[in-house]
Order: C-alpha cells, then sequence, then structure tokens
C-alpha cells in the first residue's frame, strides 16, 4: 500500500534545518513516497495522505494566512484546530486556570497597560516563534517601548518573570509521538544568543537528556489537560514537545507547549525515534 507524506516546510528552509532527515527514510520504510514542500508554495496539499507540518517557522507574521491554509487541508498533522489553540501561547493561561504548573504567565493586549514584575522578566509575543520579539529586561526597567512595538505589531504582549534556571540548565524539551512519550533533549539559555543565518529562529544548543520524574510528571499532566482543552485523545496528537524550565523552589514549570512546528530533536535521540514516528503517522492514518 502505498502512501504520501508531506513534510511541510517554509520557503526560506524549504527541507527543514536537517532535524527530520532521519524521518524520510523511517517513514519510506513504512510505506510512504515523501517528499517536502513549503506551506505557502502550489504543492498539492489536498491530495496527499498525511501532511505533516515540520518547519513552518515563518507563520508568526502571517498567522491569519496560515491558518487559513491549515483549514484547507484535510489531511493535516497536527490539525488545524490544535494548530489554531497553539499558536497563541494565551493557552500557557489557560493551562495555568487548568491546574498545570506554569511559568506566572500574563497577557497584555493592545490598548491595555503592562506592570512589569519586581525581578528580572521577558516581554515576548504571544504569537511568535523562534525566540523573536523576545526580550528580557532587569529588575525594574520599564518595558513600556518593547510592549508598544509589539502592540504595533498587532501583538499581544506575554509578561513572565525571567527564569534564571535557563542560564545554568537550560530548557528540557519532552518529545510525546502519538500521545506517548518517546525521548527528550536540553536546550541552553536563548535571550542573548545569536540569530542563526535564515534569521528565523535563534540558533539552539541542543544535547541529548535523560528526563527526571517530576519532569515527566509535569509533561504527562500538560498533555492531558491540554487535550482535555481541544477536546481530543493524546493519541490524536502525531507529536508534541513540552519545554519546561525549574522555577525558584527548584520544582518543573512549564515554558511552552509546541504542538505547530517544534524541533522534535531527532539528531539528538536515539536510532528509533524516527521509526516511532513513522510508526504514530501510520496510527493517525489508521
Ligand atoms: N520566562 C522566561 N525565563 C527565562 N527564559 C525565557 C523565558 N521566556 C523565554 N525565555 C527564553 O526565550 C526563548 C524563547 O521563548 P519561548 O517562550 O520558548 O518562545 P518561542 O520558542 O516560541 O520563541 C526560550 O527558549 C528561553 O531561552
Ligand atoms: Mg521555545
Amino acid at each position: 500500500m502505498s502512501r504520501t507524506a508531506v513534510l511541510v516546510s517554509c520557503a526560506e528552509l524549504p527541507s527543514g534545518d536537517g532535524d527530520d532527515d532521519a524521518v524520510v527514510p523511517a517513514l519510506s520504510s513504512l510505506g510512504f513516497s515523501v517528499s517536502w514542500a513549503p506551506w505557502d508554495s502550489a504543492f498539492d496539499f489536498a491530495s496527499a495522505d498525511a501532511v505533516i507540518l515540520r518547519a513552518t517557522w515563518d507563520y508568526p507574521s502571517r498567522r491569519a494566512e496560515f491558518l487559513a491554509w491549515c483549514e484547507s487541508v484535510p489531511s493535516l498533522l497536527n490539525s488545524a484546530a490544535v494548530v489554531r489553540w497553539n499558536t497563541d501561547k494565551s493557552y500557557l493561561v489557560e493551562l495555568l486556570d487548568a491546574g498545570v504548573a506554569v511559568v506566572p504567565t500574563s497577557l497584555v493586549p493592545p490598548d491595555s497597560k503592562a506592570a512589569f514584575p519586581s525581578s528580572d522578566f521577558v516581554v515576548k509575543p504571544s504569537v511568535g516563534a523562534g525566540s523573536r520579539g523576545a526580550a528580557r529586561f532587569a529588575a525594574g526597567a520599564d518595558a513600556s517601548s518593547h510592549v508598544a512595538s509589539l502592540h504595533a505589531e498587532g501583538h499581544t504582549a506575554l509578561i513572565q518573570p525571567y527564569q534564571s534556571s535557563v542560564d545554568t540548565s537550560g530548557e528540557l524539551a519532552l518529545v510525546y509521538l502519538g500521545g506517548i512519550y518517546s525521548h527528550a533533549f536540553t536546550k541552553g539559555a536563548m535571550l542573548g544568543s545569536t540569530m542563526d543565518s535564515s534569521g528565523l529562529y535563534l540558533a539552539e544548543e541542543l544535547a541529548p537528556a535523560s528526563p527526571p520524574a517530576d519532569a515527566v510528571a509535569l509533561a504527562e499532566d500538560v498533555l492531558d489537560a491540554a487535550s482535555a482543552l481541544l477536546g481530543i485523545l493524546r493519541a490524536e496528537l502525531l507529536y508534541a514537545r513540552v519545554d519546561l524550565v525549574r522555577g525558584g523552589d527548584g520544582k518543573p514549570l512549564l515554558l511552552e507547549l509546541e504542538l505547530t512546528e517544534p524541533s522534535l530533536g531527532f539528531r539528538q535521540a536515539d536510532a528509533s525515534a524516527p521509526t516511532r514516528f513513522a510508526s504514530a503517522v501510520r496510527q493517525q492514518l489508521a
């Protein structure tokens, strides 16, 4: 049985950044004919059996157009409804309200005034990726002009206390495939690092990790709560990446839940991870 799978990218990086290279032969081995295509290209996405978002990193400045395209693709993974919810970091407040341990987050929509934490803090756009528009401020600094510039671009600003554990331990990213834990990796501090040559994301320092039990327990809670809010089963998520940091008390906190286009760290994972991914794609189509 031959089926087609398209890995969806953006015009600047039409075959992604290399992280998904091993996914192509894994999907081929499981009977897929695989190609890459930028989401805004003329590719016939409607005829593909599986349309898999992987490297659509240019959507934040064109979110409405991107979501309209997502809705137009019948076999999109993850689904358009998931992508709509997940491309606005306001979902962090929904997860917080659902009782999940999230980095304290306040939303400042256009026309409202920001209050800044008394510790070091971060201001970032609620719609963003690759650290663009994210900036760190010292305690007591006036970040109003950064908030105003995000507002001028139509963004809601998101304000969080700076989690200094990022500087020492980085972020821990836990990857789930078909709702089941697959592998994990760490990511160094981003704010202060340099932009990749494509200008789409900050170059990241990644390393394989074996996650401690408290981190896995939180990631599991995050997936359960997100699925409940979305009204879906966890198994309906082809992929999910849960990015955790540690708070001042050492306990894990959710920084970001990536259900749209996360790098899944296949270059940091065990050799079977691409096969698990391909198997999870088969499960979505079954
Ligand atoms: N509250 C925070 N404390 C410490 N670092 C942060 C915080 N928020 C963001 N960062 C840094 O900025 C990067 C980008 O922020 P993130 O929320 O992950 O958005 P995205 O990855 O979608 O651009 C993170 O990987 C982290 O290094
Ligand atoms: Mg992130």
